[in-house]
């Protein structure tokens, strides 16, 4: 089922319909062309949404994965509540097979099933409807996350500055104000006029499609420039700061995110320009030690060879090699903004220290 609006601005990147029991969802392989919104019921519908970046970006995975999970437990028949967690096991390793970089989509599931097991006393139908406000939970605390990280980014710059970003880490890739962009969001709020640049962000284009489409239609002062053209405006002095997403943070500080993030930290270090990874605490995974570690999802050959184009512009047979994201190293990254506060160098201490302000407030609002 599928419906077309106007404007990018009156939907919700991801949320739950609780009247047709649906996950949905802007088609973000649609645009800028077409706004589709997808109403899904299916667990298949759901796991090839993610897996095709119908719904994509971390932040956004991890929320559509939370909504996917709860309704799959609901559709579980039952009679113990030792049955309705097997089945909810099963539901949840399929779910998490859809991608395998960003780690909010196992920290939601990981979340959503620690809530399952602590209430394996209750009857499978109190079950379900517990799951059904923690998914809700994770929804609504995505926007305070995003807010947080926004006012801290804004702390680090001033009106006029000149910020650029790569991919979409905006408010396609989260419920609201994305993460890198949150601080621009906020920034026009309070009459910053920011200078924007966007990465186009090959092969897959988030960049023009995603980010520069929504900032534009924010009305935000958004330059589109091509992957390879980073340098030349940090070379100028247009660029006083870089802000990126991410999709796990390693213990360490090393960041995976969108393929030539890498490449953008590289040159803003030439160029003395601090890069700001903007990172909820859901895509900081202590249990990763380094880079190293992270598991990088590969993609097919044709994203880079024929998609976009009306015929194919590689010679046929051509080797490809097509890693979707790549790590920055910790020692090109100025801060890692957090919900709790911006973790600076060295980053196995910083961040530990943010994971205890979360600990802290937490407790403090039990
Ligand atoms: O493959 P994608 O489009 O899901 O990649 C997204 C990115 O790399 C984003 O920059 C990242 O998820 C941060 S989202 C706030």
């Amino acid at each position: 089922m599928s419906e077309t609006k106007k404007s990018i601005l009156d939907y919700e990147t991801v949320a739950l319909d609780d009247e047709k029991s649906a996950l949905v969802i802007i088609d973000q392989t649609k645009l800028p062309y077409d706004i589709e919104i997808l109403s899904l019921t299916k667990q298949k519908e759901i796991w090839n949404a993610i897996y095709l970046l119908q719904v994509r970006g971390a932040p956004a995975i991890g929320v559509a994965a939370a909504i996917g999970i709860y309704l799959a437990a609901k559709e579980i028949e039952a009679d113990t509540s030792e049955e309705f967690y097997d089945k909810f096991k099963a539901a949840k390793e399929y779910l998490a097979s859809s991608r395998p970089t960003a780690v909010n989509l196992f920290w939601a599931l990981n979340r959503m099933d620690d809530c399952c097991r602590a209430n394996l006393d209750k009857t499978p139908s109190e079950i379900k409807k517990i799951l059904h406000d923690e998914a809700v939970a994770i929804h609504d605390e995505d926007v305070w996350v995003c807010k947080q990280i926004g006012q801290y980014g804004l702390s680090l710059v001033k009106p006029g500055d000149g910020l650029l970003t790569h991919c979409n880490a905006g408010k396609l890739a989260t419920v609201k104000y994305g993460t890198a962009t949150a601080p621009m969001y906020l920034g026009q709020e309070q009459g910053y006029n920011f200078r924007i640049f966007a990465d186009e962000t090959r092969p897959l284009l988030q960049g023009a499609r995603l980010t520069a489409f929504e900032l534009h239609e924010s009305g935000l002062d958004v330059t589109l420039i091509c992957d390879n053209m980073s340098a030349s405006v940090m070379k100028k002095g247009l660029v006083n700061a870089v802000f990126v997403g991410c999709d796990r943070v390693a213990a360490n500080g090393d960041t995976a995110n969108k393929v030539g993030t890498s490449l953008v930290a590289t040159v803003a270090k030439r160029y003395n320009v601090p890069v700001y990874i903007c990172a909820p605490t859901s895509t900081i995974d202590l249990n990763t030690p380094t880079g190293d570690d992270i598991h990088i999802e590969e993609r097919p050959a044709e994203e880079i060879t024929e998609m976009w184009y009306k015929e194919r512009m590689a010679p046929d047979g051509v080797k490809v090699f097509n890693p979707c994201f790549d790590v920055t190293d910790n020692d090109l990254i100025a801060g890692i903004i957090t919900e709790y506060g911006i973790a600076r160098p060295p980053f196995a201490q910083s961040l530990k220290e943010i994971f205890e302000k979360k600990k802290a407030h937490k407790d403090s609002n039990k």
